[in-house]
Parts: structure tokens; C-alpha cells; sequence
């Protein structure tokens, strides 16, 4: 088991990691997804100590890794890790690859090494490239070589950081085939990864790393179809948000105009559906406007590159007013063409306390 306590990685310029605390049992497969950024990398390599924690405390197995009197030589023989860009030594053939940290640090016969490289070389689906070269490998092939050397120490922790981000597409799949089996042997793994199906496929849990830290964890059914928290929610629906802010009957509509068009653009958002999350805004900010003598209107809108579906929500302050049943008829008109479902909700206790959703129809 691994526990993990109040722990602090500060660079120079940076504070990747403010204040940590999780605990990942024996057998836990946990997928680490979030923005770049975010410190998953730091995380990995803070637990097998290839950074050096500036503060709290990381136990394995029962012993302290951030004491200084901690023998780290046996803890990192329970711990492999892979890399992106596999590091493997390429004047070394692949099973000597594999050999080589068995026999200097297990003490391994060269006979002993070279059966059990043999043995994993087949469970990776590479056995007849034994005697190759790195370099006259594939990319796919070398990483399921780097995750057979890895296997090659028994370590009963395996740490993946984004192991199929170098790869060409056409070989991740071989790559996340080689982890999957591995997810079913009672190991445990960490694996930071931007395949969602692939984190959602393999892990128990996932952590969704943001603002420092774990900002939510849960199952995978809990991350992906229920996040809790606002980023975790616009990074699994790869929310693109875009605010304009109403503060006078004379609003700038044409700067607004432009600046949804510029939104749309840069999201590469299919033109009918842009073009329908112009007029909502138009028709919306139309109705507000006449209806309010001082407006005070916050629009958000959403657009989910995952779901390719887009929504307004518009806030607006003042007294309670349902603009869908009082509104300018023909605007309401033009909305209810266009929009797949119009909802109206009070919120006495929100500084904009009326507000309107618009589910846009798919184009
Ligand atoms: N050795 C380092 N020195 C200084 N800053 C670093 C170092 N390693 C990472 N960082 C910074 O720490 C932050 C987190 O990095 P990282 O853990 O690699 O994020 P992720 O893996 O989530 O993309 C980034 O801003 C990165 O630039
Ligand atoms: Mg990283």
C-alpha cells in the first residue's frame, strides 16, 4: 500500500503540488488524468523518488521513502516505471535490455535473467525480436520492451507516465493491450493518460489532477459520467466556455457578435451549430434587454467537443422574471426552433438570481 500524506513538490516558479493526501491499495489500478500542467508527472515521480518531495510523507508498504535513512534501493525495486519516451539503452539488444537490472541489482544468473526475459518477451507478444536493436523497433514495440524490463525487477508497483503519448496511432492499441493484461494481475498501477475510454476501461479509480492536486477522485462511472466539481466536468466534456457580460441596454451586440464568431472558430464548431448559438444570444439578449430597465446579464456558453452539443446559460438579475412566458412572442419563436429545451429556474440566494438555460439542437 502506498500512503501518501500532506505532500508539497515547490520548483523555482512553481508550486506543481501544494498539499496531497490519498492512499492506493494493493491491487488498485488508478488512471491520472487533468490538464498538462497539473503536476500528474511530478506525482508519479515523487512516489518513486526520482524528485525529492519538499514536504509531507510517502509510505510503502509501511516504510517512510521521504526519511532520509531509508534504504532506496530496495523501495525502488518494488516500483517500475515507464516513460513516454521508453529510455531504452540502445546499444544494448532487447533482452539485454531486460537482463540487465535483474542480474546487477537482484543478483540474477545471466541463465536466469536471460529465461525469465525470455518469458516476458513472449507475454508482450515479442519474443523473435530478442536479439534486435532498439532502434530497428517500432515505437510500439519498444514500449511493450521498456514494460517487459520493467516487469523483469517483479515489482509489485508499476508506474506508467503517458505511455502511449509518443507513439503513432496505429500503436497505442498494442501498447494498451500489454497494460490491460497487466491490470488483471493484482499489481498496482498508476497510469497517467490522455485515452479516456482506455482510463475508463482498465482503472478502479480515477484522480483528476488540477489547482495543485487531487482536485476529484471516484470510479470511473463516478469521474466520467458524474463529476462533481466544475473543472473535473468542463475537462471530461472538454468544455469550451465562452462569458459575455450584458451591463446596459446599449451593449456593445456587434463586438459580442465578433467575439462569438471568434470562439466559434477557434473550437472549430460545425457552422450551423455556430451559427445557432449566435441567434440564441441575439434573440436571448433581445428579449432581456427590452424587458429590463437596467440589465444586468452574464451569458455562458458551453460548447462539449465530446458530445458536440452546445448550451447557453444566461443570469440576469432583478426581480423574478420567467422570459419564457414573457417574453417578445416572435423571438420566443425563433428560440424554441433552435433549441432543443428551454428551462427557467429562480435562485433567491445567487447574486443573478433568474436563470435561463438553452439546450441548442444538434445540427
Ligand atoms: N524539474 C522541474 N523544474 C521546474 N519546474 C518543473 C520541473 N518539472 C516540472 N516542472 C513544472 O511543474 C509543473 C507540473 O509539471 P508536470 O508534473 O510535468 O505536469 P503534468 O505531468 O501534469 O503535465 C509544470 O508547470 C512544470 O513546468
Ligand atoms: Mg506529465
Amino acid at each position: 500500500m502506498i500512503k501518501i500524506e500532506h505532500l508539497k513538490k515547490v520548483y523555482p516558479n512553481i508550486i506543481p503540488l501544494k498539499d496531497v493526501s490519498v492512499e492506493i491499495n494493493d491491487g488498485d489500478v488508478i488512471s491520472v488524468i487533468g490538464p498538462s500542467g497539473t503536476g500528474k508527472s511530478t506525482l508519479l515521480r515523487c512516489i518513486n523518488l526520482l524528485e525529492k518531495p519538499t514536504e509531507g510523507h510517502i509510505w510503502v508498504d509501511g516504510t517512510d521513502v521521504t526519511d532520509p535513512k531509508c534504504d532506496l534501493g530496495k523501495v525502488r525495486q518494488k516500483m517500475g516505471m515507464v516513460f513516454q519516451s521508453f529510455n531504452l539503452f540502445g546499444h544494448l539488444t532487447v533482452i539485454e535490455n531486460i537482463m540487465l537490472a535483474p542480474m546487477d541489482l537482484l543478483g540474477k544468473s545471466k541463465q536466469e535473467a536471460y529465461d525469465e526475459g525470455m518469458r516476458l518477451l513472449r507475454t508482450v507478444g515479442l519474443a523473435e525480436k530478442a536479439l534486435n536493436y532498439p532502434d530497428e523497433l517500432s515505437g510500439g514495440q519498444k514500449q511493450r520492451i521498456a514494460i517487459a524490463r520493467a516487469l523483469a525487477m517483479n515489482p509489485d508497483i508499476i508506474l506508467f507516465d503517458e505511455p502511449t503519448s509518443a507513439l503513432d496511432p496505429t500503436m497505442v492499441g498494442e501498447v494498451q493491450a500489454v497494460i490491460r493484461d497487466l491490470s488483471k494481475t493484482g499489481k498496482t498501477l498508476m497510469i497517467v493518460t490522455h485515452e479516456m475510454n482506455f482510463a475508463r476501461a482498465i482503472s478502479n479509480r480515477v484522480f483528476y489532477m488540477d489547482e495543485g492536486g487531487i482536485y476529484e477522485e471516484g470510479t470511473p462511472e463516478q469521474i466520467f459520467e458524474h463529476p462533481q466539481r466544475e473543472n473535473t466536468r468542463r475537462f471530461i466534456k472538454k468544455l469550451k466556455v465562452l462569458e459575455l457580460n450584458i451591463e446596459s441596454r446599449d451593449y456593445d451586440f456587434l463586438g459580442m457578435a465578433g467575439q462569438i464568431e471568434v470562439y466559434c472558430n477557434k473550437n472549430q464548431i460545425p457552422p450551423k451549430t455556430a451559427s445557432r448559438i449566435q441567434l440564441t444570444f441575439e434573440e436571448t439578449a433581445q428579449i432581456l434587454v427590452s424587458l429590463l430597465e437596467s440589465p444586468r446579464i452574464q451569458a455562458v456558453c458551453e460548447y462539449s467537443e465530446a458530445a458536440e452539443t452546445a448550451e447557453w446559460t444566461v443570469s440576469y438579475g432583478g426581480e423574478r422574471l420567467d422570459v419564457i412566458n414573457n417574453g417578445d412572442e416572435l423571438a420566443l419563436a425563433v428560440l424554441k426552433g433552435i433549441t432543443e429545451e428551454m428551462k427557467y429556474n429562480w435562485n433567491e440566494n445567487a447574486e443573478l438570481p433568474n436563470q435561463l438555460s438553452l439546450k441548442i439542437q444538434q445540427a
